[in-house]
């Protein structure tokens, strides 16, 4: 992969201690990024800055949870006092915790609200001065097909990504004055150990066959975030939607 407008430049990812962020620290790494790594098992984080760093990629970790802005702010803040700027932030971390309403999953309902719609906010809120103090920067909102279309068993999930989307675009129209460039990415079923984070048994158990036979690898993914990462800084991927080739939903 051409490492084109991607080596050198600092990128902040939340929910990098497994699946997609982890994959996407992994690839931009090899790219010649800088990367800051955000999530609340640090160990994770930790193990994967001692990967990079050993084969000479620059990264750095911070235990993490995105639904505190001081945390996430923490975090942004990391990535300026130790590389001096921020570049992109990937407001990645989430859960997928589907079930009927009337279940009554007020706990998961409650989560996805906070990490996905709070969480990205706190991202946007924590980058935002950085780089319109820089004039340049990138963010990047990961929304989910689910995001575009609602089902059985996801309206919350489908809400708060829906809500993402909404949320960057908003976004992508405001930040005109710093010539900063918003992405939204929505995955189809993509192998990472988001179907844990099912809360349902029943539910789990559909969801963990949906993605044994469905699912594609992480790097799906990240080569995405390069692809929007790498375009000349004129150039402004607002929203990419994937899906494994054999997905019909
Ligand atoms: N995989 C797919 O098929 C798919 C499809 C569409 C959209 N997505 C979206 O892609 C994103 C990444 O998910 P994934 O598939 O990579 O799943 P994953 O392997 O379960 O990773 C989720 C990441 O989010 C982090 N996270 C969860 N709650 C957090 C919190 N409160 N604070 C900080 N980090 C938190 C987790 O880290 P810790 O637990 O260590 O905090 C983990 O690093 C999510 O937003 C998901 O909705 C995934």
């Amino acid at each position: 992969m051409d490492n084109a407008n991607i080596s050198g430049k600092v990128v902040v990812i939340t929910g990098a201690s497994s699946g997609l962020g982890e994959a996407t620290a992994r690839h931009l790494a090899a790219l010649g990024a800088s990367v800051v790594l955000g999530a609340r098992r640090v160990e994770r984080l930790q193990a994967l800055v001692d990967e990079i760093t050993g084969k000479g990629g620059k990264a750095l970790a911070l235990a993490t949870d995105v639904t505190d802005a001081a945390q996430v702010q923490a975090l942004v803040d990391a990535a300026v006092g130790r590389y001096g700027r921020v570049d992109v932030i990937l407001n990645n971390a989430g859960l997928m915790p589907h079930s009927p309403l009337a279940r009554r999953k007020i706990d998961d309902w409650d989560r996805m609200i906070d990490v996905h719609v709070k969480g990205v906010l706190y991202g946007i809120a924590a980058a935002l001065p950085h780089m319109q103090r820089q004039k340049s920067g990138q963010f990047i909102n990961v929304s989910s097909v689910a995001g575009h279309k609602v089902g059985v068993n996801n309206a919350v999930y489908a809400a708060t990504k829906t809500a993402v989307r909404v949320i960057s675009e908003g976004l992508r129209q405001e930040v005109k004055p710093w010539n900063l460039r918003t992405t939204i990415i929505s995955p189809g079923a993509v192998a990472t150990e988001l179907p844990k984070s099912v809360t349902e048994p029943d539910i789990a158990q559909g969801i963990g066959q949906f993605y044994e036979h469905y699912a594609i690898p992480a790097d799906s993914f990240a080569r995405t975030v390069a692809f929007a990462i790498s375009q000349p800084e004129d150039v402004d991927i607002n929203e990419i939607l994937f899906r494994p080739t054999r997905q019909e939903l």
